[in-house]
């Protein structure tokens, strides 16, 4: 039964769990929906968000829409040793060496590609030697479209290189441009810009720098990034709306266990992240296992925050890695990085780091409101080390910005949380039914204290599988609780947000793609179901039933200003078990 107040419209979601015919006795099991439509409570504005890290090729050869992977030659592996994966040669030994050595005129990047070609003319093999790039798993290029080509270039001699998008075999060139130096004019680390308009589509294309000229020369940061991007601001445009259609309300980046690094020398360190791209060293993001150039740095997040209409939450790097711990006289630096990445992000531009913002054609203060100390350490075996480290950066974080919402990762109830916080994030994977019945987790939760940010949330194992209905069930189940309990829930979002079905470290996820095609699961468009709760009026209701599956429901009304119009929205969902 619903009371509707004036005008109002009514949308009512069902949800059954089974596609098998209802028994006998099921169909004698009744339920009925009260719904008081005439007062409630507001849900926060910024309830509802999404979580981005960098596993799964999330960035690199995902949302980040640069096409070339490696592109500094600096990759290295677990064991430190170099590679120049996934370069290849074009050509073979006795008409190209290929080496790498320290010469780049970039001091936190010094690794440069030196490529000795021995043939000359009609003598190369296949007309011209050199290298390609495959980028991520094959690059999308699409017909008409143009692509920003940059390389840095030395040489001994004169140069002609052809530059071009071909097939994955090289044999069907798809844009193609000569770029012709003299030696004086490459004699220095040289900037190569072209634009390559494509004539064909192909979305497992590579880059070809080829030459046919003997010589010397050394090749540093390439890139190929398509010129139409998300707010052309380099993100790939399918995968940015698919976002942006979830309507989050805030973006809490850069991870999960990608902040602290398995080994504290491969965490996220948000200094190395910002600048101009061809001088940021890029990392090994260990926890997942894969080299990230680190174009998508701690700016971009901060605009992608400001391109979706999300507020910002950063997780920082608090001098804890995965495996083991900074020492703890070290945690000043940690504190002082802490401090200059909001200066980065919200100081004046006059201000030392507010000025590399604004360097960076940002000179208005990012809207940053919220950031983690760390992430999931207190769930640790240092579980000790972090409540002893965490008021050294909440202390200075509080002195310096008081307006700054700092959050722990100490649970109240499992962790004894004995230090001031704003909010406390609570992690949870497991299977449908127990996250279904997780509704109920926060009912007794103290309101006194600090409130609670559900920052990683997900039906996993057998039950998600690589995504499933079932498992978005068990979350529905989940969310219609947390809306009940928004009075202490502020904040909610999904992990992981992004596949790349190359490197599927992690399932399920949210969205899952290839080079040029992506979809959502299940548990993607559950989200996309609850993308209205955010600031709506969450109504008392009252459900009546014999059922002995488990239902859980709720009502939200939502006034549209435009219309003067209010919807109702009604949603129930049985139990999956
Ligand atoms: O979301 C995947 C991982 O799960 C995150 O990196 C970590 O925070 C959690 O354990």
């Amino acid at each position: 039964m619903v009371w509707l107040p004036t005008r109002c419209i009514a949308l009512l979601f069902c949800c059954f769990s089974s596609v098998e015919r209802p028994s006998v006795s099921n169909r004698n099991q009744k339920a009925e929906l009260v719904v008081n439509a005439s007062g409630g409570r507001q849900i926060p504005e910024t309830f509802f968000g999404i979580f981005f890290e960098e596993i799964n090729h999330a960035g690199a050869g995902g949302l980040w829409a640069e096409l070339v992977s490696n592109r500094g030659f600096e990759a290295v592996r677990q064991n430190k040793s170099l590679n120049i994966h996934p370069w290849s040669l074009i050509g073979d030994e006795s008409s190209i060496i290929v080496s790498t050595d320290r010469s780049s005129c970039f001091k936190r990047n010094k690794i440069a590609l030196r490529m000795e070609v021995l043939c000359d003319g009609d003598t190369c093999p296949v007309g011209r030697v050199g290298v390609y790039n495959p980028g991520f798993w094959g690059m999308d290029i699409k017909q008409g479209k143009i692509y920003k080509i940059v390389f840095y270039l030395r040489s001994l001699t004169s140069v002609n290189i052809s530059v071009s998008l071909t097939s994955s075999d090289g044999l069907r060139t798809l844009a193609n441009t000569n770029l012709i130096a003299s030696a004086g004019d490459v004699s220095n680390w040289t900037k190569m810009e072209t634009l390559l308009e494509a004539e064909e589509t192909n979305p497992n294309a590579r880059l070809q720098l080829k030459t046919s000229k003997k010589g010397v020369m050394w090749i540093d940061q390439v890139s190929a990034i398509p010129l139409d991007t998300y707010k052309s601001h380099g993100f790939r445009n399918d995968l940015s709306e698919m976002i942006a259609n979830l309507k989050p309300r805030f973006l809490r980046f850069p991870g999960g266990n990608f902040v602290g690094g398995d080994l504290l020398r491969n965490a996220f360190r948000w200094k190395d992240t910002v600048g101009p791209w061809e001088e940021r060293p890029g990392h090994f993001n260990d926890a997942w296992n894969y080299w990230t150039d680190d174009g998508l740095g701690y700016f971009e997040f901060l605009q992608l925050s400001e391109d979706l209409g999300a507020l910002p939450i950063w997780v920082f790097n608090n001098g804890m890695s995965n495996l083991g711990r900074e020492k703890a006289s070290n945690v000043s630096l940690f504190v002082q990085e802490a401090l200059e990445g909001i200066e980065f992000a919200i100081g004046d531009p006059s201000s030392k780091w507010g000025s590399v913002r604004a360097a960076m054609r940002h000179p208005k203060p990012f809207d940053l409101r919220y950031v983690a100390v760390g992430n999931e350490e207190c769930y640790s075996m240092e579980k000790n080390a972090y409540k002893e480290n965490y008021p050294k950066f909440y202390d200075m974080i509080k002195r310096y910005y008081p307006n700054i919402k700092v959050i722990s990762n100490c649970d109240e109830s499992v962790d004894q949380l004995d230090h001031p916080t704003d909010l406390y994030d609570f992690h949870i994977y497991t299977n449908a039914s127990d996250l279904f019945s997780k509704a109920h987790h926060f009912d007794h939760t103290s309101r006194s204290g600090p409130k609670v940010f559900v920052s990683e949330y997900a039906v996993s194992g057998k039950d998600g599988g690589t995504g499933s209905l079932l498992a978005a069930l068990g979350e529905a189940g989940f969310l219609v609780g947390l809306e009940r309990n928004s009075d202490v829930v502020a904040m909610v979002c999904y992990a992981p947000l992004f596949v790349n079905v190359h490197d599927r470290s992690w399932n399920p996820d949210a969205i899952v793609f290839n080079s040029n095609q992506a979809y959502g699961t299940p548990s993607y468009w559950l989200q996309h179901f609850f993308t209205d709760t955010s600031g709506a009026m969450l109504l008392n209701t009252t459900l009546l039933t014999n059922s002995s599956t488990p239902i859980l429901a709720s009502a939200i009304a939502q006034w549209n200003s435009n219309d003067n119009m209010c919807f109702l929205k009604v949603k129930v969902f049985p139990s999956c078990s």
